[in-house]
């Protein structure tokens, strides 16, 4: 591709981190964001990198992109605070995932195998042994997974710093800036239209989160297969000898949520999260709460104390086959960057540089290949 006038639609980290790849390249970059960049699911989630413990079996293409992504994060770290100054809370304390009662152990034994099978460096710990690591777990742990390269970063930080990257190498911003439809002749996508002005442009990449099936002008039958899974999540502020360092996840056989708990550098203790098939509805219910915090003082009863500093919810955008939507599409010089569902913030470096990669060489990097609309089209 040797065209160089891209635009951007959607500001979560998905745009903003290919767009700070390809302004830092010298292309002339325009990102359109309907709201404010970063305050949709970019926002509310969690910032879990966590291709092991997240693992399925049957998704070993999503794993080792997953995975290839998580080895480019020290990278993109660095990289991403000398653009931008802002330093994002990486964190490489690892992930337990505890079990209380004997289902629960049967269903942590059945993952222990599944990522055994998948070659995955994790070990399998006694109650006693969680307890070494993370001493406020409760005494009814009876077993866990230690997945010790399973990190964590602020997402949060990572849209103040990518947005603030993205503009320092020159990447042109229109926030309250909705794009109505893509418009497409012969076959090929040539700009788009706001609600005020029609934009030329050689390159459109499709970053609009679980929105991306809305904007007009795409054919249906390619139109990206994204839907909204919405995650309800609090935080609790740490303090009185609870101070996790490490990401906690449960399993509960029994109950309809497991939950995490991501521990944050400034002491927040993020919890999370519901997973429900409710459109574009975004209310916080008593029975999500309740869910999220029965479980995390299953796990850890001393944080029963402590204060709820906040509630939210998300939307996490689901892909048909829970992967991510990444690629040249059947129409030139349209590009789909989307369906990352719950693995977005772990996916951001691959796919920025995979996009960038793309467009500056025409060809598609062999790590993204997979993930193309394609898939859908049969
Ligand atoms: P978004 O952040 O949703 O951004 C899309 C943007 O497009 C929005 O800002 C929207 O306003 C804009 N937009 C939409 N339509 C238009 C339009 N017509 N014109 C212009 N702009 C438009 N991932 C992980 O890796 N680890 C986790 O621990 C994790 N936890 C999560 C917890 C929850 C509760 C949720 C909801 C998600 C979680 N995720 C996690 C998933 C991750 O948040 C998403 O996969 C990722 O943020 C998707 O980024 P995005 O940029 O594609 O979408
Ligand atoms: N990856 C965590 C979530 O989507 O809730």
């Amino acid at each position: 591709m040797v065209n160089r006038n891209v635009v951007i639609i959607g500001g979560g980290v998905i745009g903003l981190g290919i767009g700070w790849q390809l302004a830092k390249a010298g292309l002339s970059v325009s990102l359109f964001e309907r709201d404010r960049v970063g305050r949709a699911a970019s926002r509310a989630a969690a910032g879990m990198l966590a291709p092991f413990s997240e693992a399925h079996t049957e998704e070993a293409e999503l794993l080792a992109l997953g995975c290839e992504s998580l080895a480019l994060y020290p990278k993109w770290v660095e990289a991403l605070q000398v653009d931008s100054e802002i330093s994002i809370g990486y964190r490489v304390d690892g992930t337990l995932i505890v079990g209380i009662e004997q289902d629960d152990t049967d269903q942590l034994q059945h993952l222990y195998k599944a990522q055994q099978l998948l070659g995955l460096d994790v070990q399998w710990l006694t109650g006693r042994k969680a307890r070494d690591i993370e001493p406020s777990l409760s005494p009814r742990v009876s077993c866990a997974i230690h997945c010790e390269t399973d990190y964590q970063v602020d997402n949060r930080l990572m849209v103040k710093a990518l947005k603030h990257a993205y503009q320092t190498c020159g990447g042109k911003l229109y926030e309250k800036c909705s794009v109505k439809s893509i418009e497409i002749e012969d076959e090929v996508a040539t700009g788009i239209h706001t609600e005020s002005e029609y934009r030329d442009a050689d390159i459109i990449i499709l970053a609009a989160g679980c929105w991306s099936t809305q904007i007009a002008g795409i054919p249906d039958n390619i139109r990206p297969p994204v839907r909204p899974v919405k995650g309800q999540m609090l935080a609790l502020q740490m303090e009185d000898g609870i101070e996790l360092n490490t990401v906690i996840r449960t399993i509960r056989a029994r109950y309809p949520t497991s939950v995490y708990l991501v521990p944050r550098v400034d002491g927040r203790l993020i919890v999370g999260a519901t997973s429900e098939e409710m459109g574009f509805d975004t209310r916080l219910t008593v029975g999500g709460m309740f869910e999220l915090l029965r479980g995390a003082w299953e796990a850890v009863p001393g944080l029963y104390e402590l204060p709820i500093v906040e509630t939210w919810t998300g939307l996490r955008p689901g892909s048909r086959d829970s992967a991510p939507i990444l690629g040249t599409t059947p129409i030139e010089h349209l590009i789909y960057a989307t369906g990352h569902y719950r693995n977005g913030i772990l996916l951001t470096p691959i796919t920025a540089y995979a996009i960038t990669e793309l467009i500056l060489t025409g060809e598609t990097p062999s790590t993204i290949k997979p993930f193309k609309v394609d898939r859908f089209l049969n």
